[in-house]
Protein backbone atom coordinates (compact mmCIF):
# COMPACT_ATOMS: atom_id res chain seq x y z
CA UNK A 1 0.00 0.00 0.00
CA UNK A 2 0.80 3.30 -0.06
CA UNK A 3 3.60 3.69 -2.29
CA UNK A 4 1.92 5.97 -4.32
CA UNK A 5 3.51 6.43 -7.77
CA UNK A 6 1.93 10.45 -8.09
CA UNK A 7 3.81 11.55 -11.00
CA UNK A 8 4.33 8.22 -12.66
CA UNK A 9 3.07 7.59 -16.06
CA UNK A 10 2.71 4.94 -18.15
CA UNK A 11 3.50 5.31 -21.88
CA UNK A 12 5.09 3.84 -24.89
CA UNK A 13 7.92 5.50 -25.98
CA UNK A 14 11.09 3.78 -25.43
CA UNK A 15 14.45 5.94 -25.03
CA UNK A 16 14.83 7.68 -28.20
CA UNK A 17 17.34 10.60 -28.53
CA UNK A 18 19.74 12.03 -26.74
CA UNK A 19 17.72 14.70 -25.71
CA UNK A 20 15.45 12.15 -23.66
CA UNK A 21 18.38 10.21 -22.33
CA UNK A 22 19.15 13.96 -20.15
CA UNK A 23 15.37 13.63 -19.77
CA UNK A 24 15.77 10.30 -17.88
CA UNK A 25 18.56 11.31 -15.55
CA UNK A 26 16.40 14.79 -14.91
CA UNK A 27 13.13 12.72 -14.18
CA UNK A 28 15.22 10.33 -12.01
CA UNK A 29 16.31 13.34 -9.85
CA UNK A 30 13.40 15.13 -9.84
CA UNK A 31 10.19 12.52 -9.20
CA UNK A 32 12.20 9.90 -8.01
CA UNK A 33 8.91 8.12 -8.45
CA UNK A 34 9.27 5.64 -10.85
CA UNK A 35 10.74 2.14 -9.11
CA UNK A 36 11.78 1.82 -6.14
CA UNK A 37 10.60 4.66 -4.64
CA UNK A 38 6.86 3.95 -5.12
CA UNK A 39 7.24 0.41 -5.66
CA UNK A 40 5.76 0.04 -8.60
CA UNK A 41 6.39 -3.16 -11.43
CA UNK A 42 4.92 -0.83 -13.97
CA UNK A 43 6.14 -1.49 -17.67
CA UNK A 44 3.47 -0.70 -20.30
CA UNK A 45 4.70 -0.74 -23.61
CA UNK A 46 1.98 -0.99 -25.99
CA UNK A 47 1.01 -4.43 -26.94
CA UNK A 48 3.58 -5.46 -30.23
CA UNK A 49 0.86 -6.93 -32.24
CA UNK A 50 2.17 -7.49 -35.84
CA UNK A 51 -0.16 -8.19 -38.37
CA UNK A 52 -2.53 -7.84 -34.95
CA UNK A 53 -4.70 -11.42 -36.22
CA UNK A 54 -6.99 -11.77 -33.26
CA UNK A 55 -8.89 -14.70 -32.51
CA UNK A 56 -12.73 -14.74 -31.08
CA UNK A 57 -13.31 -16.87 -27.85
CA UNK A 58 -16.86 -15.79 -26.38
CA UNK A 59 -17.29 -12.06 -25.84
CA UNK A 60 -13.51 -11.82 -26.85
CA UNK A 61 -11.13 -11.21 -29.57
CA UNK A 62 -7.78 -12.46 -28.51
CA UNK A 63 -4.55 -11.01 -29.95
CA UNK A 64 -1.06 -12.25 -29.21
CA UNK A 65 0.73 -9.63 -26.85
CA UNK A 66 4.12 -9.22 -24.97
CA UNK A 67 5.46 -12.84 -26.25
CA UNK A 68 3.59 -15.25 -24.48
CA UNK A 69 0.07 -13.97 -24.21
CA UNK A 70 -3.04 -13.04 -25.08
CA UNK A 71 -4.82 -9.20 -24.58
CA UNK A 72 -8.22 -8.18 -25.41
CA UNK A 73 -10.62 -5.38 -24.35
CA UNK A 74 -14.02 -4.88 -22.83
CA UNK A 75 -15.96 -1.83 -23.30
CA UNK A 76 -17.61 -0.68 -20.42
CA UNK A 77 -19.85 2.71 -19.32
CA UNK A 78 -18.53 5.18 -17.59
CA UNK A 79 -21.25 5.42 -15.37
CA UNK A 80 -23.58 1.93 -14.83
CA UNK A 81 -26.30 3.59 -13.62
CA UNK A 82 -27.04 5.61 -17.02
CA UNK A 83 -27.71 3.65 -19.82
CA UNK A 84 -26.64 6.35 -22.08
CA UNK A 85 -23.47 6.45 -20.77
CA UNK A 86 -20.11 7.26 -23.03
CA UNK A 87 -18.32 4.24 -22.63
CA UNK A 88 -14.53 3.09 -22.65
CA UNK A 89 -12.08 -0.03 -23.29
CA UNK A 90 -11.03 -2.21 -20.04
CA UNK A 91 -7.50 -3.22 -21.12
CA UNK A 92 -6.95 -6.98 -20.35
CA UNK A 93 -4.28 -9.75 -20.46
CA UNK A 94 -4.28 -13.43 -20.15
CA UNK A 95 -2.35 -16.44 -19.18
CA UNK A 96 -4.08 -19.77 -20.37
CA UNK A 97 -4.42 -21.74 -17.19
CA UNK A 98 -1.94 -24.56 -18.27
CA UNK A 99 -3.51 -27.43 -16.90
CA UNK A 100 -6.18 -29.67 -17.48
CA UNK A 101 -9.10 -29.13 -16.07
CA UNK A 102 -9.27 -25.23 -16.27
CA UNK A 103 -11.47 -23.74 -13.94
CA UNK A 104 -12.16 -20.22 -15.71
CA UNK A 105 -11.18 -16.77 -15.18
CA UNK A 106 -8.61 -16.20 -12.07
CA UNK A 107 -8.71 -12.25 -12.02
CA UNK A 108 -5.70 -10.11 -9.98
CA UNK A 109 -5.42 -6.77 -8.76
CA UNK A 110 -1.86 -5.71 -7.45
CA UNK A 111 -2.18 -3.37 -5.36
CA UNK A 112 -2.37 0.62 -5.43
CA UNK A 113 -4.50 1.78 -5.98
CA UNK A 114 -3.49 2.58 -9.65
CA UNK A 115 -1.45 -0.30 -9.65
CA UNK A 116 -2.12 -1.96 -13.41
CA UNK A 117 -3.47 -5.60 -14.02
CA UNK A 118 -2.07 -6.04 -17.28
CA UNK A 119 1.58 -5.22 -16.56
CA UNK A 120 1.55 -7.26 -13.13
CA UNK A 121 0.21 -10.52 -15.28
CA UNK A 122 3.18 -9.75 -18.08
CA UNK A 123 6.33 -9.58 -15.12
CA UNK A 124 4.81 -12.32 -12.79
CA UNK A 125 1.73 -14.14 -14.34
CA UNK A 126 3.36 -17.38 -14.41
CA UNK A 127 4.27 -17.39 -10.85
CA UNK A 128 0.76 -16.39 -9.97
CA UNK A 129 -0.61 -19.75 -12.02
CA UNK A 130 1.86 -22.46 -10.65
CA UNK A 131 1.01 -20.64 -6.99
CA UNK A 132 -3.02 -21.87 -7.60
CA UNK A 133 -1.82 -25.06 -9.59
CA UNK A 134 -1.87 -24.05 -13.24
CA UNK A 135 -5.86 -24.44 -13.54
CA UNK A 136 -6.70 -20.77 -14.18
CA UNK A 137 -6.77 -18.57 -16.35
CA UNK A 138 -4.64 -15.54 -15.09
CA UNK A 139 -6.70 -12.44 -16.14
CA UNK A 140 -5.07 -8.96 -15.38
CA UNK A 141 -6.80 -5.89 -15.83
CA UNK A 142 -5.98 -2.10 -15.90
CA UNK A 143 -8.74 -0.28 -13.38
CA UNK A 144 -10.15 2.33 -15.29
CA UNK A 145 -8.18 5.67 -15.15
CA UNK A 146 -4.98 3.55 -14.98
CA UNK A 147 -2.41 2.41 -17.74
CA UNK A 148 -4.31 1.41 -20.53
CA UNK A 149 -8.08 1.52 -19.73
CA UNK A 150 -8.81 5.53 -20.08
CA UNK A 151 -6.06 6.75 -18.25
CA UNK A 152 -6.38 10.24 -16.47
CA UNK A 153 -3.97 12.22 -18.06
CA UNK A 154 -3.25 15.73 -16.69
CA UNK A 155 -1.17 17.45 -19.27
CA UNK A 156 -0.67 18.34 -23.19
CA UNK A 157 2.35 16.24 -23.49
CA UNK A 158 5.25 15.04 -21.92
CA UNK A 159 7.08 18.61 -22.25
CA UNK A 160 4.22 20.73 -19.98
CA UNK A 161 4.19 17.98 -17.64
CA UNK A 162 8.21 17.87 -16.96
CA UNK A 163 8.37 22.14 -17.05
CA UNK A 164 5.67 21.50 -14.30
CA UNK A 165 7.53 19.34 -12.08
CA UNK A 166 11.09 20.51 -13.03
CA UNK A 167 12.25 20.84 -9.37
CA UNK A 168 9.26 19.99 -7.39
CA UNK A 169 9.85 16.78 -4.93
CA UNK A 170 6.91 14.66 -3.70
CA UNK A 171 7.43 15.23 -0.31
CA UNK A 172 7.57 17.79 2.04
CA UNK A 173 11.56 18.27 3.95
CA UNK A 174 11.89 18.98 7.22
CA UNK A 175 12.20 22.98 6.92
CA UNK A 176 10.13 23.29 3.71
CA UNK A 177 7.39 25.98 3.99
CA UNK A 178 4.42 23.59 3.97
CA UNK A 179 2.14 26.29 1.99
CA UNK A 180 4.53 26.18 -1.03
CA UNK A 181 4.42 22.85 -0.97
CA UNK A 182 0.91 22.55 -1.09
CA UNK A 183 0.07 25.16 -3.76
CA UNK A 184 1.92 22.94 -5.93
CA UNK A 185 -0.35 20.17 -5.42
CA UNK A 186 -3.53 22.42 -5.65
CA UNK A 187 -2.21 23.52 -8.89
CA UNK A 188 -1.51 19.79 -10.02
CA UNK A 189 -5.23 19.05 -8.86
CA UNK A 190 -6.72 21.90 -10.41
CA UNK A 191 -5.08 20.77 -13.94
CA UNK A 192 -5.65 17.23 -13.87
CA UNK A 193 -9.65 18.24 -12.95
CA UNK A 194 -9.97 20.58 -15.40
CA UNK A 195 -8.98 18.26 -18.39
CA UNK A 196 -10.71 15.13 -17.07
CA UNK A 197 -13.94 16.41 -15.48
CA UNK A 198 -16.84 13.93 -16.84
CA UNK A 199 -14.44 10.92 -15.81
CA UNK A 200 -13.00 11.63 -12.29
CA UNK A 201 -16.17 11.20 -10.49
CA UNK A 202 -16.27 7.63 -11.86
CA UNK A 203 -12.87 6.05 -10.81
CA UNK A 204 -13.68 4.98 -7.25
CA UNK A 205 -13.20 1.75 -6.19
CA UNK A 206 -17.50 1.11 -6.18
CA UNK A 207 -17.26 1.14 -10.37
CA UNK A 208 -13.98 -0.72 -10.25
CA UNK A 209 -15.97 -3.66 -8.59
CA UNK A 210 -18.58 -3.37 -10.80
CA UNK A 211 -16.00 -3.45 -13.91
CA UNK A 212 -15.09 -7.02 -12.45
CA UNK A 213 -18.70 -8.20 -12.32
CA UNK A 214 -18.88 -6.97 -16.39
CA UNK A 215 -15.71 -9.27 -17.07
CA UNK A 216 -17.55 -12.09 -15.29
CA UNK A 217 -20.59 -11.52 -17.02
CA UNK A 218 -18.95 -11.56 -20.26
CA UNK A 219 -16.40 -14.83 -19.65
CA UNK A 220 -19.32 -16.41 -19.21
CA UNK A 221 -19.09 -16.97 -15.52
CA UNK A 222 -21.54 -17.64 -12.65
CA UNK A 223 -18.82 -16.53 -10.07
CA UNK A 224 -15.89 -14.58 -9.57
CA UNK A 225 -12.37 -16.28 -8.64
CA UNK A 226 -10.06 -13.04 -7.56
CA UNK A 227 -6.37 -12.48 -5.93
CA UNK A 228 -6.43 -8.84 -4.86
CA UNK A 229 -3.23 -7.84 -3.33
CA UNK A 230 -3.10 -4.65 -0.70
CA UNK A 231 -5.46 -1.88 -2.08
CA UNK A 232 -6.56 -4.82 -4.19
CA UNK A 233 -7.98 -6.12 -0.56
CA UNK A 234 -9.73 -3.01 -0.61
CA UNK A 235 -11.03 -3.93 -3.85
CA UNK A 236 -12.23 -7.10 -3.16
CA UNK A 237 -13.59 -6.67 -0.19
CA UNK A 238 -15.99 -4.34 -2.25
CA UNK A 239 -16.49 -6.45 -4.94
CA UNK A 240 -17.39 -9.11 -2.48
CA UNK A 241 -20.10 -7.01 -0.87
CA UNK A 242 -21.67 -5.41 -3.74
CA UNK A 243 -21.82 -8.90 -5.82
CA UNK A 244 -22.18 -10.68 -2.55
CA UNK A 245 -23.89 -14.12 -4.46
CA UNK A 246 -21.40 -13.73 -7.63
CA UNK A 247 -18.30 -14.77 -5.20
CA UNK A 248 -16.07 -17.69 -6.27
CA UNK A 249 -12.60 -18.68 -4.87
CA UNK A 250 -11.52 -15.12 -3.49
CA UNK A 251 -8.12 -13.99 -1.61
CA UNK A 252 -7.36 -11.23 -0.09
CA UNK A 253 -3.95 -10.85 0.49
CA UNK A 254 -2.15 -7.77 2.87
CA UNK A 255 -5.71 -7.12 4.34
CA UNK A 256 -6.24 -3.45 4.69
CA UNK A 257 -8.48 -1.78 6.96
CA UNK A 258 -11.62 -1.21 4.63
CA UNK A 259 -13.26 1.48 7.26
CA UNK A 260 -10.24 3.93 7.36
CA UNK A 261 -9.68 3.50 3.89
CA UNK A 262 -12.90 4.49 3.08
CA UNK A 263 -13.26 6.72 5.86
CA UNK A 264 -10.86 9.86 7.23
CA UNK A 265 -7.84 9.85 5.32
CA UNK A 266 -5.71 10.56 8.48
CA UNK A 267 -6.78 7.85 10.36
CA UNK A 268 -6.59 5.32 7.45
CA UNK A 269 -2.40 6.57 7.64
CA UNK A 270 -2.91 6.01 11.20
CA UNK A 271 -4.11 2.54 11.36
CA UNK A 272 -2.12 1.27 8.00
CA UNK A 273 1.61 2.07 9.64
CA UNK A 274 1.33 0.49 12.82
CA UNK A 275 3.99 -2.29 12.44
CA UNK A 276 6.37 0.30 10.06
CA UNK A 277 8.49 1.02 13.03
CA UNK A 278 8.89 -2.79 13.78
CA UNK A 279 9.85 -3.43 10.51
CA UNK A 280 12.82 -0.76 10.35
CA UNK A 281 13.26 -2.29 14.13
CA UNK A 282 13.59 -6.11 12.29
CA UNK A 283 15.74 -5.02 9.67
CA UNK A 284 18.19 -3.43 12.36
CA UNK A 285 18.09 -6.81 14.86
CA UNK A 286 18.25 -9.08 11.49
CA UNK A 287 21.14 -7.19 10.42
CA UNK A 288 23.17 -7.34 13.59
CA UNK A 289 22.45 -11.56 14.12
CA UNK A 290 24.07 -11.70 10.26
CA UNK A 291 26.75 -9.84 10.70
CA UNK A 292 29.05 -8.02 8.49
CA UNK A 293 29.62 -10.56 5.34
CA UNK A 294 26.01 -10.64 5.00
CA UNK A 295 24.79 -6.87 6.47
CA UNK A 296 26.75 -3.85 5.17
CA UNK A 297 25.56 -2.37 8.67
CA UNK A 298 26.53 -4.35 11.14
CA UNK A 299 29.59 -2.80 12.31
CA UNK A 300 28.93 -1.63 16.29
CA UNK A 301 32.38 0.08 15.82
CA UNK A 302 30.93 2.62 13.44
CA UNK A 303 27.75 3.34 15.00
CA UNK A 304 26.36 6.76 15.08
CA UNK A 305 23.58 5.38 18.06
CA UNK A 306 23.31 2.81 20.39
CA UNK A 307 19.97 2.41 22.36
CA UNK A 308 21.66 -0.18 24.99
CA UNK A 309 20.68 -3.35 23.08
CA UNK A 310 20.75 -2.59 19.81
CA UNK A 311 22.79 -0.47 17.07
CA UNK A 312 21.20 -0.50 13.64
CA UNK A 313 17.96 0.80 13.00
CA UNK A 314 19.23 3.58 16.08
CA UNK A 315 22.01 3.90 13.30
CA UNK A 316 19.61 4.25 10.56
CA UNK A 317 17.23 6.13 12.71
CA UNK A 318 20.12 8.93 13.80
CA UNK A 319 21.82 9.18 10.08
CA UNK A 320 17.88 10.34 8.77
CA UNK A 321 18.10 12.97 11.38
CA UNK A 322 20.79 14.02 10.69
CA UNK A 323 20.06 14.26 6.89
CA UNK A 324 17.54 16.59 7.33
CA UNK A 325 19.72 19.03 7.36
CA UNK A 326 23.09 17.65 5.72
CA UNK A 327 21.16 16.33 2.22
CA UNK A 328 23.86 14.56 0.38
CA UNK A 329 26.03 14.93 -2.64
CA UNK A 330 26.48 12.23 -5.34
CA UNK A 331 29.81 11.78 -6.23
CA UNK A 332 30.66 12.47 -10.43
CA UNK A 333 26.86 13.42 -10.43
CA UNK A 334 24.65 17.10 -10.29
CA UNK A 335 22.06 14.34 -8.47
CA UNK A 336 21.16 15.03 -4.61
CA UNK A 337 19.60 12.56 -1.90
CA UNK A 338 17.11 14.64 0.28
CA UNK A 339 16.23 13.28 3.69
CA UNK A 340 12.76 12.15 2.25
CA UNK A 341 14.57 10.07 -0.45
CA UNK A 342 16.89 7.88 2.07
CA UNK A 343 13.41 7.45 4.22
CA UNK A 344 11.47 6.75 1.68
CA UNK A 345 14.55 4.10 0.39
CA UNK A 346 14.18 2.27 3.93
CA UNK A 347 10.50 2.27 3.97
CA UNK A 348 9.99 0.78 0.82
CA UNK A 349 12.72 -1.67 2.29
CA UNK A 350 10.18 -2.77 4.79
CA UNK A 351 8.02 -4.16 2.11
CA UNK A 352 10.58 -6.82 0.60
CA UNK A 353 12.74 -8.79 3.11
CA UNK A 354 14.78 -9.47 0.02
CA UNK A 355 15.58 -6.18 -0.58
CA UNK A 356 17.48 -5.87 2.50
CA UNK A 357 20.86 -6.24 2.04
CA UNK A 358 20.96 -4.02 -1.02
CA UNK A 359 19.46 -1.44 0.92
CA UNK A 360 21.87 -2.15 3.86
CA UNK A 361 24.71 -1.36 1.55
CA UNK A 362 23.33 1.81 0.10
CA UNK A 363 22.85 2.94 3.85
CA UNK A 364 26.50 1.74 4.75
CA UNK A 365 27.60 4.18 1.52
CA UNK A 366 25.74 6.94 3.14
CA UNK A 367 26.65 6.94 7.01
CA UNK A 368 30.61 5.74 6.50
CA UNK A 369 31.55 8.02 3.78
CA UNK A 370 28.51 10.57 3.81
CA UNK A 371 28.20 9.42 -0.18
CA UNK A 372 24.71 9.56 -1.80
CA UNK A 373 26.03 7.18 -4.28
CA UNK A 374 24.82 4.05 -2.81
CA UNK A 375 21.12 5.54 -3.33
CA UNK A 376 21.34 6.90 -6.00
CA UNK A 377 23.06 3.48 -7.92
CA UNK A 378 20.29 1.53 -6.46
CA UNK A 379 17.61 4.20 -7.31
CA UNK A 380 18.46 4.21 -11.43
CA UNK A 381 18.56 0.56 -11.63
CA UNK A 382 15.20 0.14 -9.98
CA UNK A 383 14.22 2.92 -12.36
CA UNK A 384 15.82 1.76 -15.47
CA UNK A 385 14.43 -1.96 -14.71
CA UNK A 386 10.95 -0.80 -14.17
CA UNK A 387 10.41 2.81 -15.45
CA UNK A 388 10.82 3.12 -19.14
CA UNK A 389 11.24 6.79 -20.19
CA UNK A 390 7.77 8.49 -20.31
CA UNK A 391 6.89 11.48 -22.29
CA UNK A 392 3.64 12.12 -20.02
CA UNK A 393 2.70 11.60 -16.50
CA UNK A 394 -0.40 10.51 -15.40
CA UNK A 395 -1.93 10.70 -11.50
CA UNK A 396 -2.67 7.27 -11.07
CA UNK A 397 -3.01 6.62 -7.22
CA UNK A 398 -4.80 10.08 -6.16
CA UNK A 399 -7.89 10.35 -8.07
CA UNK A 400 -8.76 6.37 -6.27
CA UNK A 401 -7.37 7.05 -3.02
CA UNK A 402 -8.82 10.31 -2.71
CA UNK A 403 -12.83 10.07 -4.00
CA UNK A 404 -13.07 6.70 -1.63
CA UNK A 405 -11.95 8.00 1.46
CA UNK A 406 -12.25 11.40 2.65
CA UNK A 407 -10.79 13.93 5.42
CA UNK A 408 -13.82 15.30 6.79
CA UNK A 409 -12.01 15.82 10.05
CA UNK A 410 -9.03 17.42 8.43
CA UNK A 411 -10.25 20.46 6.41
CA UNK A 412 -7.42 22.59 5.97
CA UNK A 413 -3.62 22.31 5.41
CA UNK A 414 -2.99 23.52 9.18
CA UNK A 415 -5.15 21.01 10.49
CA UNK A 416 -4.03 18.21 8.19
CA UNK A 417 -0.58 18.59 9.03
CA UNK A 418 -0.97 18.38 12.73
CA UNK A 419 -3.42 14.79 12.11
CA UNK A 420 -0.46 13.91 10.04
CA UNK A 421 2.52 15.05 13.11
CA UNK A 422 0.20 12.66 15.26
CA UNK A 423 0.47 10.20 13.31
CA UNK A 424 4.13 10.62 12.95
CA UNK A 425 4.93 11.03 16.56
CA UNK A 426 2.36 8.18 17.61
CA UNK A 427 2.52 5.82 14.84
CA UNK A 428 5.38 5.70 12.78
CA UNK A 429 8.17 8.60 12.48
CA UNK A 430 9.22 7.17 9.18
CA UNK A 431 6.39 6.45 7.49
CA UNK A 432 3.36 9.19 8.19
CA UNK A 433 5.47 12.49 7.35
CA UNK A 434 5.85 10.12 3.86
CA UNK A 435 2.52 9.14 3.40
CA UNK A 436 1.46 12.72 4.90
CA UNK A 437 2.82 14.52 2.27
CA UNK A 438 1.75 12.32 -0.83
CA UNK A 439 -1.50 12.32 0.18
CA UNK A 440 -2.30 15.90 0.76
CA UNK A 441 -3.08 15.73 -2.60
CA UNK A 442 -6.67 14.95 -1.70
CA UNK A 443 -7.29 17.82 0.34
CA UNK A 444 -7.31 20.19 -3.27
CA UNK A 445 -8.34 16.74 -4.95
CA UNK A 446 -12.49 18.48 -5.02
CA UNK A 447 -14.10 15.72 -7.07
CA UNK A 448 -17.03 13.76 -5.18
CA UNK A 449 -16.90 9.98 -6.02
CA UNK A 450 -20.45 9.32 -7.93
CA UNK A 451 -20.61 6.13 -5.97
CA UNK A 452 -18.58 4.94 -2.76
CA UNK A 453 -18.72 1.58 -1.10
CA UNK A 454 -18.50 2.08 2.51
CA UNK A 455 -20.03 -0.81 4.11
CA UNK A 456 -21.52 -2.75 5.42
CA UNK A 457 -19.17 -5.77 5.40
CA UNK A 458 -20.68 -8.81 6.40
CA UNK A 459 -23.22 -9.59 3.13
CA UNK A 460 -24.02 -13.33 3.47
CA UNK A 461 -21.80 -14.43 0.63
CA UNK A 462 -22.19 -17.08 -1.91
CA UNK A 463 -18.74 -18.67 -0.51
CA UNK A 464 -16.72 -17.91 2.21
CA UNK A 465 -13.21 -16.56 1.48
CA UNK A 466 -10.13 -16.54 2.48
CA UNK A 467 -7.90 -13.19 4.04
CA UNK A 468 -4.13 -13.60 4.93
CA UNK A 469 -2.84 -10.51 7.00
CA UNK A 470 1.19 -10.66 7.91
CA UNK A 471 2.47 -10.12 10.99
CA UNK A 472 5.38 -7.44 10.55
CA UNK A 473 3.32 -6.35 7.59
CA UNK A 474 4.64 -2.22 7.45
CA UNK A 475 1.61 -0.68 5.86
CA UNK A 476 -1.27 -3.64 5.82
CA UNK A 477 -0.96 -4.64 9.52
CA UNK A 478 -2.81 -8.29 10.77
CA UNK A 479 -4.67 -6.59 13.08
CA UNK A 480 -6.46 -5.15 9.80
CA UNK A 481 -6.79 -9.00 8.47
CA UNK A 482 -8.22 -9.33 11.68
CA UNK A 483 -10.44 -7.02 11.72
CA UNK A 484 -11.93 -7.96 8.67
CA UNK A 485 -12.56 -11.34 9.56
CA UNK A 486 -14.56 -9.87 12.50
CA UNK A 487 -16.55 -7.25 9.95
CA UNK A 488 -17.14 -9.98 7.92
CA UNK A 489 -19.21 -12.00 10.19
CA UNK A 490 -18.29 -15.97 9.44
CA UNK A 491 -17.99 -14.78 5.81
CA UNK A 492 -14.01 -15.21 5.41
CA UNK A 493 -11.33 -17.50 7.11
CA UNK A 494 -8.32 -15.41 8.35
CA UNK A 495 -4.77 -16.95 7.59
CA UNK A 496 -2.00 -15.78 9.87
CA UNK A 497 1.65 -15.92 7.70
CA UNK A 498 4.07 -15.22 9.88
CA UNK A 499 6.92 -13.30 8.27
CA UNK A 500 8.05 -9.25 7.45
CA UNK A 501 7.32 -7.49 4.86
CA UNK A 502 3.93 -6.74 2.78
CA UNK A 503 1.76 -9.43 1.88
CA UNK A 504 2.21 -12.59 2.08
CA UNK A 505 4.84 -12.47 -0.76
CA UNK A 506 6.74 -10.06 1.37
CA UNK A 507 8.53 -12.78 2.93
CA UNK A 508 7.40 -15.97 1.57
CA UNK A 509 6.97 -19.30 3.14
CA UNK A 510 6.53 -22.96 1.56
CA UNK A 511 3.83 -23.40 4.27
CA UNK A 512 1.85 -20.28 2.97
CA UNK A 513 2.02 -21.06 -0.42
CA UNK A 514 0.67 -24.44 0.60
CA UNK A 515 -2.57 -22.91 1.91
CA UNK A 516 -2.83 -21.19 -1.20
CA UNK A 517 -2.54 -23.33 -3.45
CA UNK A 518 -4.92 -25.47 -1.94
CA UNK A 519 -7.57 -23.28 -1.74
CA UNK A 520 -7.49 -22.24 -5.43
CA UNK A 521 -6.42 -25.52 -6.67
CA UNK A 522 -9.13 -27.85 -4.37
CA UNK A 523 -11.05 -25.31 -3.08
CA UNK A 524 -9.68 -25.78 0.65
CA UNK A 525 -10.01 -23.30 2.83
CA UNK A 526 -7.83 -22.78 5.97
CA UNK A 527 -9.02 -24.06 9.72
CA UNK A 528 -10.07 -21.19 11.64
CA UNK A 529 -6.71 -20.00 13.41
CA UNK A 530 -4.87 -21.11 10.63
CA UNK A 531 -1.15 -19.82 10.84
CA UNK A 532 2.01 -20.35 9.31
CA UNK A 533 5.38 -19.68 11.07
CA UNK A 534 8.15 -18.20 9.60
CA UNK A 535 10.69 -19.91 7.36
CA UNK A 536 13.52 -18.52 6.46
CA UNK A 537 15.86 -15.77 8.34
CA UNK A 538 16.74 -12.39 6.61
CA UNK A 539 20.01 -11.75 5.58
CA UNK A 540 20.64 -15.66 5.85
CA UNK A 541 18.38 -17.79 5.00
CA UNK A 542 16.21 -18.50 1.67
CA UNK A 543 14.97 -21.20 -0.16
CA UNK A 544 16.01 -22.62 -3.96
CA UNK A 545 12.76 -23.58 -4.63
CA UNK A 546 9.40 -24.11 -2.90
CA UNK A 547 7.55 -27.41 -2.95
CA UNK A 548 5.15 -26.27 -5.78
CA UNK A 549 8.47 -25.51 -8.17
CA UNK A 550 8.50 -22.02 -8.10
CA UNK A 551 12.11 -20.41 -7.05
CA UNK A 552 12.57 -17.90 -4.83
CA UNK A 553 13.31 -15.44 -7.86
CA UNK A 554 9.96 -16.16 -9.27
CA UNK A 555 8.61 -15.39 -5.33
CA UNK A 556 10.52 -12.08 -5.40
CA UNK A 557 9.52 -11.66 -9.30
CA UNK A 558 6.13 -11.41 -8.36
CA UNK A 559 6.80 -9.56 -5.01
CA UNK A 560 8.62 -6.63 -7.24
CA UNK A 561 5.45 -7.06 -9.29
CA UNK A 562 3.05 -5.66 -6.84
CA UNK A 563 2.31 -1.93 -6.38
CA UNK A 564 2.76 -0.89 -3.07
CA UNK A 565 -0.70 -0.21 -1.68
C1 LIG B 1 -13.09 -0.80 -27.81
O1 LIG B 1 -12.24 -1.65 -28.55
C2 LIG B 1 -12.88 -2.22 -29.68
C3 LIG B 1 -11.91 -3.21 -30.29
O2 LIG B 1 -10.67 -2.62 -30.53
C4 LIG B 1 -13.29 -1.13 -30.64
O3 LIG B 1 -13.97 -1.68 -31.74
C5 LIG B 1 -14.20 -0.15 -29.90
O4 LIG B 1 -14.52 0.93 -30.73
C6 LIG B 1 -13.54 0.37 -28.64
N1 LIG B 1 -14.51 1.15 -27.90
C7 LIG B 1 -14.28 2.38 -27.45
C8 LIG B 1 -15.39 3.07 -26.71
O5 LIG B 1 -13.22 2.95 -27.64
C1 LIG C 1 -20.99 -12.84 -23.38
O1 LIG C 1 -21.50 -11.77 -22.59
C2 LIG C 1 -22.89 -11.91 -22.32
C3 LIG C 1 -23.41 -10.59 -21.74
O2 LIG C 1 -22.44 -9.91 -21.03
C4 LIG C 1 -23.07 -13.08 -21.39
O3 LIG C 1 -24.41 -13.22 -21.00
C5 LIG C 1 -22.59 -14.32 -22.10
O4 LIG C 1 -22.65 -15.43 -21.23
C6 LIG C 1 -21.17 -14.16 -22.63
N1 LIG C 1 -20.87 -15.27 -23.51
C7 LIG C 1 -19.82 -16.07 -23.39
C8 LIG C 1 -19.67 -17.17 -24.37
O5 LIG C 1 -18.97 -15.91 -22.55
C1 LIG D 1 -8.90 24.44 9.76
O1 LIG D 1 -9.72 23.35 10.02
C2 LIG D 1 -9.98 23.10 11.39
C3 LIG D 1 -10.80 21.83 11.53
O2 LIG D 1 -10.70 20.99 10.44
C4 LIG D 1 -10.67 24.31 12.00
O3 LIG D 1 -10.86 24.11 13.39
C5 LIG D 1 -9.85 25.57 11.78
O4 LIG D 1 -10.55 26.69 12.21
C6 LIG D 1 -9.52 25.71 10.30
N1 LIG D 1 -8.61 26.84 10.14
C7 LIG D 1 -8.76 27.76 9.19
C8 LIG D 1 -7.71 28.80 9.13
O5 LIG D 1 -9.69 27.75 8.42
Amino acid sequence: MGNQEIYLSENNSPARSGRTVRAITTAVLLTAACGYFFGSGIDLSTPEVPGAIGYKEGNFTWTKCYDQYDCSTLEVPIDYHNPHSAKFNLSLIRMKATEEPSYGPLFVNPGGPGGSGVSLVQLAGDVISKSVGGHYDIIGFDPRGVANSNPIRCFEDGTESKFFLANRGFYLNPGDNPANFAIVLEAYSKQCIRKNPDFLPYVSTAFVARDIDALRDAFGQELTNYWGFSYGTFLGATYVNMFPDRVGRVLLDGVTDPTTFSGEIVDWISTSLIHTEDGLDKFGTSCEEAGPEKCALAHPDKALAFDGEHYVAPTIRAFLKRMAYHPLLVEGSPDVILQTDAAALIFAATYKVSDWPAVAEAFAQAIYKSEGNGFMKWKKERQAERCPLVEEYTLDAMPILCIDGHHNDHLNLTSYLEGVDKASKNVSPLAAPLWGSLFAQCLYWKVKAAERFTGPWNHGLKNKIMLIGVTGDPVTPVESAEKLERLMDGNSVFHKHHGWGHCSTGQSSKCTTKVIHDYFANGVLPEKGSECPMETVPFQTAFETFDNGISVDDYTRLANALKGF
